[in-house]
């Protein structure tokens, strides 16, 4: 972080007393680096490093309101015998001693390890890279889906998996916390009380930082990042802040400056630095694209930042779409109309074989078998059937090719077809499980995969992540389940695989 910016940050929150002019080494008397290292927010000449200094017992932290400096070091082997660049970074205590290491003018399609340190010590060393070039011929990506790792129901021992898979990036599409937290169970002997304010949204980041399969994981490669509603709160609606109460925005607010203090994002994301996250308009911005070569375009979405409220309540979210008035009016959004109409606008890349679309639910409609009718989840695309439409409409009358949306949320694995009205595919799209979220009702999946026939695939019995590899030809995607909770070496199979061919928005199993 350099240092202009930084005051802007701390103009921004009205606290630029608590810095010193120059920061400080503390004693250190334990490793501060015990919740790893990451990457993230890559494009082809830049990437963020990320890490957070906390002392062993943070409720008697020696070093609690000093600005710490903080080394960094880029290196082209792990053993950093060739240092390709170094420097100092400012640790604040505003920020929770958070590192944010933004560099630039990065060689395009190249792999860089990583590592910090202060003191005596040094962190455990990470593994980045960048994107190809966006005009550079590329033949292939793997990319790996995550989604929905909740620490009170078990390890994650999926991550070891999906490493091992040899991803190129991981997408991490929502629910990284629950803010709800949790009993103690084997996997979280403390348990985790409910997060409300600031301390408690970083005690629940800090708790998952400490699992060694996650950090495994951010040290492996960089990583995509978007939320759902547990980074905050149940089902909440960001867009209305002005329908919240100040403590509901205070809350938010805090939620989402937890986010940014832990996740590998550029200060760019603080729009108007912290103060600004209480704002409407303000926000925590994290959608984004980047292309993978001439390969694909990467839309990274925020399905929950700028939506409408919901249209109507019911049992579980769960409504009979005609007792929901104005479900169905056109000015609600799940994206909000400004990332929309920038989703939209670069739905017009016809030059790129795929667009691969980074959200947080499921976009395809699920009809819900009840009581002789159906119902909907409206906390998903089917509370905001009018912005889906505008999407579909979009990518048909320009003939999208190769648009996939990837996603989670549902806890269960899911391939569909989207169509339109008249029948005809525009897209396909696939939702993965959860890391270690399971599915709320399994023995439902197959009446509800009956009851959708542009669906082909769904399961709800086993946690996993997604698989997608993409080629010029087509894009194929792997259902991975691990057989156990309990470890953090678990089995992991296919439990199904499909490919989409170049140009035609159809599923074909494997
Ligand atoms: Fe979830």
């Amino acid at each position: 972080m350099q240092r202009r910016d930084l005051f802007r940050v701390l103009a921004a929150a009205g606290l630029g007393q608590l810095t010193s002019a120059h920061g400080a080494t503390p004693r250190l008397e334990a490793d501060p680096f015990q919740l790893g290292v990451a990457s993230g927010s890559p494009t082809a000449s830049s990437v963020v490093l990320w890490t957070r200094l906390m002392p062993l017992n943070p409720l008697n932290n020696p070093w609690a309101r000093e600005t710490l400096d903080v080394r960094w070091e880029l290196a082209a082997d792990p053993g950093f015998a060739q240092v390709l660049r170094a420097g100092t970074v400012q640790a604040l205590p505003l920020l929770a001693h958070s590192v944010h290491v933004e560099l630039q003018g990065l060689p395009a399609d190249t792999h860089f390890f990583y590592r910090f340190l202060i003191g005596d010590a040094t962190s455990p060393v990470g593994r980045t890279r960048t994107l190809p070039t966006a005009d550079q011929a590329v033949d292939r990506l793997r990319l790996g889906l995550a989604s929905c790792q909740r620490l009170g129901n078990g390890l994650f021992g999926a991550y070891t998996r999906l490493i091992e898979d040899g991803v190129d990036l991981i997408a991490f599409v929502g629910d990284y916390i629950y803010e709800s937290g949790a009993w103690p169970t084997a996997a979280l002997p403390r348990g985790l009380t409910p997060a409300s304010d600031l301390g408690g949204y970083r005690l629940h980041h800090e708790t998952h930082k400490l699992e060694p399969t996650l950090q495994a994981a951010h040290a492996a490669v960089p990583w995509l990042v978007t939320w759902d509603d547990h980074e905050v709160v149940n089902d909440y609606a960001g867009a209305p802040l002005q329908g919240l109460s100040s403590g509901d925005a205070r809350r938010r607010a805090a939620a989402y400056q937890a986010y940014y203090e832990h996740m590998p994002l550029p200060l760019s994301a603080l729009r108007r630095g912290l103060a600004g996250l209480t704002q409407t308009g303000d926000e925590l911005r994290l959608y984004g694209r980047q292309a993978w070569g001439r390969l694909a375009q990467l839309h990274l979405l925020d399905c929950r930042q700028y939506r409408s409220a919901p249209a109507c309540t019911g049992l579980r979210g769960l409504v009979a779409p005609d007792d929901c008035a104005g479900l169905q009016r056109p000015d609600r959004t799940l994206l909000g109309s400004e990332q929309e109409a920038w989703l939209l606008d670069g739905l017009a890349d016809t030059e790129r074989p795929w667009q691969l679309m980074l959200q947080t639910t499921m976009v395809a409609p699920r009809r819900i078998p009840f009581g002789g009718g159906h119902r909907v989840w409206i906390d998903g695309w089917d509370g905001y059937p009018a912005s889906r439409q505008r999407l579909l409409e979009r990518l048909q009358a320009q003939r999208t090719p190769g648009a996939v949306f990837l996603g989670g949320d549902l806890h269960e694995n899911w391939a569909t077809e989207i169509r339109q009205p008249d029948g005809k595919p525009v897209a396909t799209e696939f939702v993965g499980a959860g890391i270690t979220m399971k599915s709320f009702f399994p023995r439902m999946t197959p009446d509800i995969l009956a009851a959708n026939p542009h669906a082909r695939y769904a399961d709800g019995s086993a946690c996993g992540y997604a698989l997608i590899d993409v080629t010029p030809q087509r894009l194929r995607c792997d259902f991975r389940v691990v057989d156990s909770l309990a470890t953090n070496t678990p089995a992991v199979r296919t439990a199904a695989s499909f490919t989409v061919e170049a140009g035609q928005p159809r599923l074909v199993k494997t």
